[in-house]
């Protein structure tokens, strides 16, 4: 048996080896000439010659061998339903979906923006245009009207997917207004919509535009539709995240190297053989959805369960009841879905059989150890803290029980994932770091199978955004702190920019800011994320008005309050809204004019502010202090 250091090893000293075995776990069409091109680093081209298809991997690759087994079982307690599809009826679904999507022009290397809600319609276009080699580009369903133009200017699809609505908690939410809105606040719309009628919201249609996601399959049911042979090299898909600016970046994406990587990671990293059912409670709309409830599951063979609902409706028993129902081998959340749970009544939890479930995975924002102990002790099971990015495609850092079973330590995601040439760096030097010392945690090029190739559109912004932050060598930033043990335990200590994580989201202060800033009563504005007990962070802006008066106390004050943040939900959506907004003359500021965010948030949190010897105001503070009174 080998050792996890030794494989990791083998990963970073062997590459070539180490890649062209893991390389045999996916079909080729064409053999790849070579398993990496480093030629041009920090930019790395993964098994290229190589042709391959995602879609083929994920669908048809299994016909032969489970063409009857479920590949997708789709439950939503918001609409009280559940659909099941086997391989051959997802193979039909997509086919369909593939046809539409030739017949409205859709070409190999064009764009398809799909803004939908959890449904499997979702998954069958995401499939279909890997399909057809297209690149889908899925825009998360609680983002509104202005993110949703600003990704439709910067991929330019010839298509968008979308629905007529979503449900929250009960509640509806419409999609086809805001995608409205949003086609005429981008300079290039697409001239042809599909949008799928749930029949949860009444609707405007324009027959110019739109066309009936179920009357065009109906036309090409049974429709079969060839597989596009893609170079192992070109994108799949643009996710968009946020960084330090306000203009979110197109995270781009191969095709063989990302199914490579998903393949090993379902064996190495999650335990699983063919045939075993994969649950993952994200979104579509985020990295994770991608790699675990679409392509990694499918592609490695196994029954993914596709989940539109709250894990706390109808009650806090749901996941605990879909795990015995499905027989779930491998459950995949975040902490914050967690901490809900633990609030609800512990007998809930003993009512369910879930000796199906191996371990359960969670990632996206900090696992705080009572959480993390509360998982484990209450349902005995291993709790695999594993840390990753939209940029990376698939886990970073993971205990990998596939390759070795070694303990895992609380509050820590274990040790780098094979192919990720971990480093914690000196952030004034650039360089290595000793045991126990804080860092930022980098990634010596090339990054592995599956990370991000570069930014849709703009190499220059890829190179300059991730690999010039260091000094003095050419390392990615991963822009979190981190720290490792003697004993090779990685700790992440939060981000070192500007970047925020509310319930597993991650959120752009500098974002939210622009759209608080666009209301005209505002001189300027500052969000800081603030630690909240569920969700990790939340949200929360100080306004400095144009106009002093109307900042004080009172109906107007509020009023204006509303308003502002009225903007943030139409702008930005929902999700981005802080959950507080307050009013001060002035923002905490070093001399030369930059705002002190860690001082702001160390006062929300009752904290010591630190050193402040570079403070312009020190009365500004006091202004932070009183303001949250
Ligand atoms: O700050 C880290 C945090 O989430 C960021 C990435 O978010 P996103 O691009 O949405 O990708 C999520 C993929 C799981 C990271 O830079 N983060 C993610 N996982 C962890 C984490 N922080 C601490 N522990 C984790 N396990």
């Amino acid at each position: 048996m080998q050792t996890m250091r030794d494989f990791h090893y083998g990963s970073i000293h062997h590459r070539d080896n180490f890649w062209r075995e893991q390389a045999r776990r996916i079909h080729w069409e064409t053999p790849f000439e070579r398993v990496l091109d480093d030629s041009n680093l920090p930019f790395a081209r993964w098994f290229p010659g190589g042709r391959t298809n995602l879609c083929y991997n994920a669908v048809d690759r299994w016909l032969e061998t489970r063409a009857d087994e479920r590949a997708l079982v789709w439950v939503s307690t918001e609409v009280d339903q559940t659909r099941e599809f086997t391989v051959r009826q997802l193979y039909d679904e997509v086919n369909a979906v593939a046809a539409v999507l030739r017949e409205t022009g859709v070409e190999q290397g064009d764009r398809v923006l799909i803004y939908m809600p959890m449904v499997p319609e979702a998954v069958f276009t995401m499939l279909a245009c890997a399909r057809l080699g297209a690149i889908h580009s899925v825009v998360f369903g609680g983002f509104a009207s202005v993110n949703l133009a600003q990704r439709i200017d910067d991929a330019a699809p010839k298509v968008i997917v979308s629905a007529d609505a979503g449900s929250r908690g009960g509640k509806v939410v419409a999609y086809k207004p805001l995608l409205d809105r949003a086609l005429t606040l981008a300079r290039h719309p697409p001239t042809r919509t599909l949008i799928l009628d749930r029949g949860l919201a009444p609707m405007q249609t324009d027959p110019a535009r739109d066309i009936d996601y179920a009357e065009a399959r109906a036309r090409h049911a049974g429709a079969e539709v060839p597989v596009v042979w893609m170079e192992s090299t070109a994108p799949s898909y643009i996710l968009y995240t946020s960084g330090t600016t306000g203009t979110p970046k197109g995270v781009q994406r191969d095709i063989g190297g990302y199914a490579v990587a998903l393949a090993s990671s379902m064996a190495y990293i999650f335990d699983g053989k063919p045939g075993e059912t994969f649950f993952c409670t994200s979104d579509i709309g985020w990295v994770v959805g991608h790699s675990y409830i679409v392509y990694g599951p499918l592609i490695g063979g196994q029954t993914t369960v596709l989940y539109e609902g709250t894990p706390v409706r109808p009650d806090g028993a749901i996941l605990w009841r879909l795990i015995e129902q499905y027989k779930v081998n491998t459950l995949f959340s975040a902490p914050t879905a967690i901490r809900v749970l633990k609030k609800q009544d512990p007998a809930l939890l003993k009512q369910h059989d879930l000796t199906s479930l191996r371990a359960i995975y969670l990632a996206g924002e900090p696992l705080d150890e009572p959480t993390a102990q509360w998982v484990a002790d209450s349902l005995g099971k291993p709790v695999i803290d594993n840390y990753w990015q939209t940029e990376s495609g698939w886990p970073i850092l993971a205990a990998q029980p596939g390759v070795e079973r070694v303990p895992t330590k609380f509050g820590s995601p274990s040790f780098p994932v094979y192919g990720f040439d971990v480093r914690i760096v000196d952030e004034a030097t650039g360089e290595d770091m000793g045991p126990d010392e804080k860092g930022v945690v980098a990634i010596v090029p090339p990054l592995p199978p599956g990370a991000m190739t570069t930014i849709w559109g703009n190499d220059a912004r890829f190179v300059e955004t991730y690999f010039t932050s260091v000094p003095n060598r050419q390392v990615y930033s991963t822009f979190d702190w981190g720290r490792r043990d003697a004993d090779g335990y990685y700790f992440i200590l939060g981000r070192t920019d500007d970047v925020i994580n509310v319930a597993g989201h991650r959120l752009g202060t500098r974002e939210i800011e622009e759209s608080i800033s666009s209301h005209a009563g505002v001189a300027e504005c500052a969000v800081v994320g603030v630690a909240d007990a569920i969700k990790g962070q939340t949200a929360v802006a100080f306004v400095v008005l144009k106009s002093a008066q109307v900042g004080e106390p009172g109906p107007a004050a509020d009023a204006l309050r509303r308003e502002m943040l009225a903007v943030v939900d139409d702008q930005l959506g929902a999700i981005a809204r802080p959950s507080a907004l307050r009013f001060v003359q002035a923002l905490p500021k070093t001399r030369s004019g930059k705002v002190l965010r860690r001082a702001i948030v160390a006062i929300c949190e009752g904290r010591e502010t630190g050193d402040l010897t570079t403070i312009e105001d020190p009365s500004t503070l006091d202004q932070i202090k009183d303001s949250l009174q």
